[in-house]
């Protein structure tokens, strides 16, 4: 790690493969961030706890997820790629967080409301505490910046909060995190909802494009994108956010300008555009299935990236994980 350099920490849970908005909202972003700064990227399985999960499929999504970063282009010679399990510093540290962290707060988090909705029958207490795992995740690692999208705002906001009540108490102990808003960054869609954003979880698999869909699967999404009856390629997200979402989707790729976008289809029709929208997108991802198809038959490979992630991880937060246990009064244990 270079010292002048600031840090950055972000993950995602492996609890369902990443889509195209996972790719085009954060990880595209993520590629540049590598060379300025110390960059630490996380598979965080044990959030993905908070909902019941098959243990095989857990298994096979987490190793999945830690070939998808490689093949999308982060390198991990030159960021830290680790499975949060495998540095037990994270579920320490919130253990004692959690000792910070009032009810009222949690309460008032929406993604737990909105998920204690959707998972009715497990309401339990880690999706209560999630907030207080993330916050753990990102203050371990004196984290300068958090590249998170909307959804996580006010999870950062709670972690800021967190640290700054422990450092009230106990002296300058955690780094108060920023969020990291990156200049680009496209907020992808539902394909069958254009109102609410691609999320892996949805059950209705039309809704995302799996970065795993083969180009045959990739082109029957798009075609059953919906869209309007106006038949006009128009960028509006309030009256077409369906044809908006996908020419965001189009532009992102291509960088072409809305407008370049709306002449290139002037005259044609949504079958036309769709088609489009669909091969340049089975195309981009043609490389980084490649990648990952040739990763996931390296078991070899793929354990030592893990191995050496989990061991830099471990070193970088037992230093705040140690300052943190003397703090608050535990005996250091003696080796
Ligand atoms: N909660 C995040 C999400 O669902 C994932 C996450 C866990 C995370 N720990 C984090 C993101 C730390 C940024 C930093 O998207």
């Amino acid at each position: 790690m270079n010292q002048d350099k600031k840090i950055i920490f972000s993950g995602i849970q492996p609890s369902g493969n990443l889509t195209l908005g996972n790719y085009l909202g954060a990880i595209i972003n993520w590629l540049p961030l590598q060379d300025e700064y110390n960059c630490i990227y996380s598979i965080v399985d044990l959030h993905a706890l908070t909902v019941r999960q098959v243990p095989a499929e857990l298994r096979k999504r987490t190793r999945s997820l830690l070939a998808l970063y490689i093949a999308c282009g982060l390198d991990p010679e030159k960021c830290i790629l680790f499975v949060q399990s495998h540095n037990s510093a994270h579920a320490e540290l919130a253990w004692i967080l959690n000792c910070f962290t009032y009810m009222g707060e949690l309460n008032r988090m929406t993604q737990f409301k909105e998920k204690a909705q959707r998972h009715s029958d497990n309401i339990n207490a880690g999706l209560f505490t999630y907030p207080v795992l993330m916050a753990a995740d990102i203050l371990l690692y004196q984290t300068d910046l958090v590249p998170v999208g909307d959804d996580q705002r006010q999870h950062l906001e709670i972690t800021r909060d967190i640290a700054q009540r422990f450092n009230n108490i106990y002296g300058d102990v955690f780094k108060i995190p920023e969020a990291y808003i990156s200049k680009v960054g496209a907020r992808i869609m539902s394909l069958q909802q254009p109102e609410k954003k691609m999320s892996k979880s949805d059950e209705n698999p039309n809704a995302y494009i799996n970065l795993l869909d083969p180009p045959d699967v990739i082109i029957r999404k798009f075609k059953r994108a919906v869209t309007d009856s106006e038949a006009v390629i128009r960028y509006d997200v309030d009256k077409k956010p369906g044809i908006s979402n996908l020419m965001n989707i189009y532009s992102s790729i291509t960088g072409k300008s809305f407008e370049d976008i709306e002449k290139e289809f002037e005259g044609k029709g949504y079958g036309d555009f769709k088609l489009a929208v669909a091969e340049v997108v089975a195309e981009t991802l043609k490389p980084i299935q490649d990648k990952h198809k040739e990763l996931m038959a390296n078991k070899d490979y793929l354990d030592e990236i893990m191995k050496e992630g989990a061991q830099r991880a471990e070193r970088l937060s037992y230093k705040t994980l140690r300052k943190v246990y003397r703090k608050v009064g535990l005996v250091p244990k003696v080796f």
